[in-house]
């Protein structure tokens, strides 16, 4: 109890959410309601009995079928609002948060239109709620690389509103070296690099988005453990993991929290970090991720919670001043 109450009280950052993926399912029938889309599903009740997944791609369908409701500005700032303001109640002071264009782009949405919603919430985040926020653009792997490179061209004119680049969606069969060039060019623009590996992908992904995506901070990267001399790499060069244990467990990386790496890759000197994914798809946002976690994990006690939060805002791409006044 006395754990619980330092987990959900300690002021900590999160650096992987998916905007989308907060995106609860009253937000959904809403918006497709207000904007006239039709859904599948009848219900609030039935779309969620639908997120039963079985594995990444499965999880993949159902949330790219929910980002289908968002249409307006105002649809894009409402959901970042929610989040925020869901995020402020975990005490969380400090988020980067993940965006998919693609996503809207292909169903004929503009750009402006996604990243203006999102950025109107982040500074109203900033006034109202004292939280800090930042955007990261994510490349879909699923889609090519030419894709990848049309979506950076749209998205240069809004440079002030977004610090990096990310890679996400389906990993197997889509490596990160199918991706080398682009990300080569958003390093020259002074872009963050971040990118999803080792979730379902091999450990070799990792390396490959370290050596050839130049990527400072890992996505997942819970499959570093099948490679040593990986491990070794990671700790002494102090690259972050933003881990999802709730995510993992609802997309079948481990079978259950109890057999999740997290107290593992901390033991072992790595720099992991806790975070929500997609909260309203995996069952929890932040501080359940906390909670059911350390619940689960007897190695887990006060010392490892401060140790997260510490790395939170170590792993961040906050200005240095900043993140010492944090730590
Ligand atoms: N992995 C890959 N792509 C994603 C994820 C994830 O966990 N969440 C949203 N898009
Ligand atoms: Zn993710």
């Amino acid at each position: 109890q006395e754990l619980d109450c330092i987990l959900r009280r300690m002021p900590k950052a999160e650096l992987h959410i998916h905007i989308e993926g907060s995106l609860e399912p009253e937000l959904i029938f809403r918006m497709a309601q207000k904007n006239g889309i039709k859904l599948v599903y009848p219900s609030v009740e039935a779309l969620r009995a639908a997120y039963a997944f079985t594995d990444l791609q499965s999880f993949l369908d159902i949330y790219y079928a929910g980002a289908g409701v968002l249409q307006t500005e105002e649809d894009f700032f409402d959901m970042a609002w929610s989040y925020l303001e869901r995020a402020k109640a975990d005490n969380v002071i400090h988020s980067e948060i993940f965006f998919d264009p693609q996503t809207h782009t292909a169903r004929g949405v503009a750009f402006a239109t996604v990243i203006n919603g999102l950025h109107r919430a982040i500074e109203r985040g900033r006034e109202e709620l004292g939280l800090s926020a930042s955007l990261i653009l994510c490349f879909l792997r699923h889609l090519s690389e030419a894709d990848a490179f049309a979506t950076l061209e749209e998205a240069l004119p809004f440079r002030d509103k977004f610090i990096g680049v990310g890679l996400d969606s389906g990993e197997r069969g889509n490596p990160p070296e199918k991706f080398a060039a682009v990300f080569g060019r958003c390093q020259a623009l002074g872009l963050r690099l971040v990118a999803h590996a080792g979730e379902e992908g091999p450990a070799s992904y990792i390396s490959d988005a370290l050596d050839l995506l130049r990527a400072e901070r890992i996505d997942h990267g819970v499959r570093c453990l099948e490679d040593p001399q990986l491990v070794a790499r990671l700790a002494s060069e102090r690259i972050a993991l933003t881990v999802c244990p709730l995510s993992n467990v609802k997309l079948a990386v481990f079978p259950e929290l109890g057999s999740h790496n997290i107290g593992r890759l901390l033991a072992e000197g790595i720099v992991a970090t806790i975070n929500s994914d997609d909260p309203a798809y995996f069952g929890g946002y932040l501080n359940e991720n906390f909670t059911a976690t350390f619940a689960a994990l007897p190695q887990l006690g006060a010392r490892q919670a401060y140790q997260l939060a510490r790395n939170s805002f170590e792993a961040s791409f906050v200005a240095e001043e900043t993140r010492k006044r944090w730590i």
